[in-house]
Order: C-alpha cells, then structure tokens, then sequence
C-alpha cells in the first residue's frame, strides 16, 4: 500500500517535493535547501559552486573516506588535499589538519561525520583562516545532532547529505545540499540550473532498486540482491564521471513519511549501537550512549585478524564489512597524485577497520554469533604484534 501511495505522490513531484524542502528545512534548522540527483552529485556542485566565490583550488578532504568524496572534488576540477584522520575518532588528525590549512589556498575543508560519529566542526573554524568555507559531509549522519542539539550538517557554511543505499533515510538515489548563506545559496542555485531532469528510465530503475532493497534487506534474504552484479552492493569504486542531474520525480515518492521513518531507524540503530558497545566490552563511542551510528565500527588487532574475522562472519551471513578497500592515496587513478605522501591513522583503518551492521535485522543471535566468531578468531597468529585499539568516535 505504502508503495502505491507513493507512486501515486510521485505523479504530483513539484507540491510534494515543495512539502519536503521546508519540513525538511525546519527539521535541520537551515534557510536553502535543494535536491540533486545524489550526494556526490550535491558535494561536487556545492565545489563548483564555492569555486565561483574564491577563485582557489585546495580542498580538505580526510585520507580515509567513501570514494565519492576525491571524485567530487575532482569532478569539479579542484585539487583533492588529504588530511590525516585519527583512528580512535575517524576525525581529522589535528597535526595533518595544522599543516594543510596553513596553505593560502585553501578553498575548503570537509569535516566528515563518518558512520555518525561527528567531527568536530568548531575545531576546524577555529583552525582555518576566516575565508575557508567548511562543508560538512553529512552523508552519513542523517538527523544526527552535536553536543549542543544542533543538526549536523548545519553547523557548516554548508552541508551535503546522501538519500542513497544504507543510508538513514534512503529513497534509491538523490543527495542534498544546505546552506543559510544566502550568497552560497544563490550561487548554488545557479551551479543547478543546467542539471537535466533525471529521465524516466533512471527514475523508475531508482523507483525498482528501492523495491527490491527493501524486500531483500534481511540478512537471510541477502545473498539475492548481492549476486545482481548490476546492483553493485558492496562495491565502492572511484568514478569521478557520474551522472548529475535533477532530483528524480519518485525519490519525492519514496520519501513519504520520512520523520517517521527516521525516528524508527534512529530508535533501532541506537539501540544495536549500544548493544555492539556493550556486548564488545568497549567504551561507548565518543563517551556518548544512544547514538544511531550507521555502523559500527571496530579495529582489530591485526590485518590478519581482520581477514579471517571477515571470512568467518560473510560465512555466517553476519553483514560484516571492511568498508573501504582503502586509504584515498591509495586508489589506483589517484595514486600518482599523492606519490610519496604518507598518512598512517587512515592506512590503520585501511588494513584494520571492521564495520557492524545497525539496522533493525541485527538480532541477538547474530552478535552472539559475531562474539564468537570474534573469540575464536583471536587466536589467530600475527606478523604484527597486535595492540587493540577502540573505536572511540
Ligand atoms: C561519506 C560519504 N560521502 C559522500 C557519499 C556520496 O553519496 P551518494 O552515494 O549519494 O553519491 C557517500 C555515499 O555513500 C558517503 O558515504
């Protein structure tokens, strides 16, 4: 029923999609608000378009990051600069972030709430010279707040969200920019105006994915979608050539009734976040309980462990992921451009990082599992002595 309501609001897309800007306006506290085709899309218009204000070239971007993110940067014909991150917080490294923003030209920085764990935002104004824009990359952090109740994504100059797979609040594919700035907001405007609409064929192949998601997202269920090569899940490739365009007319649709929605994914992954906290003996993350991590993260002591803990939890059908094949100065197209340059908190969490899923279809069984697959697997030798570290974002 949900979907056919759906399909049918999607016939209507400019009253529907006027509805959702200013709920969703009023919800993360921010003046502008526009729809694009997704978040890298919005993340290398937001580029283009802070580009056409200060005529410099350098943006911040952390080492360890969704491959997305270079390739908007590259797609908008700046110079990616990567900044070290600490593996305890998934922050930038406050020595490599020093460094980088002493540069005159620096264009922007983007603080990146990774998994939901917020970056520090303040710290990074602090820092950077007054003419520095800051974009937070709120991709993963939908409906997240900081310290102080504010929306992340909010607290920048600007923000950029995904409403793509996995996420909080997902509609397929579409992505979001937001602002206050009423002069980055013009701008901004403009940068959209010769985006195409999306198309037919994408939007329903958006509008057929989303289904088929959302039927096969149990974990049992699985296996189908993820041998539909043309799906493409769990892949993350560095393609700086995709396609922007305008918001497709069923992501409005799809959408309906995304409070509601989002308050029951923030409930359900706040409570397996605090369950993996407690069960995994760790600190909870960044001292703070109750908070719907996207998901959860842990490093193992060793690459070893992490490849045999992989193995046995995708034989399980655990959900287990390593997340990023690997540190951005290591992506094969990029790896000239970053010859030489070392940066050691994102290589860690290249070789050690283990990501747990959130969402509602984690079971008590299957982190017991995980907990045992993690106990046997602790045994397993290695050529680096291994040093456990938490995860404290
Ligand atoms: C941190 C981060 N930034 C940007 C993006 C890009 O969003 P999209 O997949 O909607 O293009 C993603 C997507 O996963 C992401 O995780």
């Amino acid at each position: 029923v949900d979907a056919i309501l759906s399909a049918l609001e999607a016939c209507a897309p400019s009253r529907s999609q006027a509805r959702l800007e200013a709920e969703l306006k009023a919800f993360l506290g921010v003046d502008h608000l526009f729809f694009v085709s997704s978040g890298k899309a919005a993340l290398a218009l937001t580029l283009q378009t802070l580009h056409t204000l200060r005529r410099v070239r350098r943006v911040l971007i952390p080492a360890y990051t969704c491959f997305s993110v270079p390739a908007a940067v590259i797609r908008a014909g700046l110079e990616p600069v990567l900044v070290d991150v600490d593996p305890a917080t998934f922050d930038f490294e406050q020595s490599s972030l020093t460094r980088a923003l002493d540069h005159r030209d620096v264009l922007c920085v983007i603080p990146t709430h990774l998994f939901g764990c917020r970056s520090d935002v303040s710290r990074v104004r602090a820092l950077a010279r007054p003419n520095v824009f800051l974009v937070e990359d709120a991709a993963q952090a939908f409906g997240l707040t900081d310290g102080s109740g504010k929306r992340l994504g909010s607290i920048g100059d600007a923000g950029v969200f995904s409403f793509g797979r996995g996420k909080h609040l997902t509609c397929g594919h579409a992505g979001m920019f937001v602002t206050s700035s009423p002069a980055i907001a013009r701008a901004f405007a403009n940068s959209c105006s010769p985006l195409p609409p999306a198309g037919f064929a994408p939007s329903l192949r958006a509008w057929a994915e989303l289904v088929l998601m959302s039927v096969f997202i149990d974990p049992r269920l699985y296996w189908f979608p993820s041998a539909l090569p043309f799906l493409g899940l769990g892949e993350t490739v560095y393609d700086p050539d995709f396609r922007m365009t305008r918001l497709p007319s069923t992501a409005t649709g799809a959408l309906r009734r995304w409070l509601r929605r989002l308050e029951r994914t923030h409930r359900e992954r706040a409570l397996t976040s605090d369950a993996w906290t407690r069960e995994l003996g760790l600190a909870s993350p960044g001292g703070r309980q109750g908070v719907p991590l996207l998901r959860f993260p842990l490093l193992t002591s060793s690459a070893e462990e992490r490849t045999a803990l992989l193995d046995l939890a995708r034989r399980q059908g655990l959900g287990v992921s390593a997340m990023y094949p690997s540190a951005v100065h290591r992506i094969p197209e990029l790896r000239d451009r970053f010859r030489g340059q070392r940066y050691p908190g994102a290589e860690l969490l290249a070789a050690r990082l283990v990501t747990l899923p959130t969402h509602r279809y984690v079971r008590e069984l299957d982190r017991q599992a995980f907990r045992h697959a993690r106990a046997r697997i602790a045994g397993v030798p290695s050529r680096s002595a291994p040093q456990p570290v938490e995860a404290s974002c």
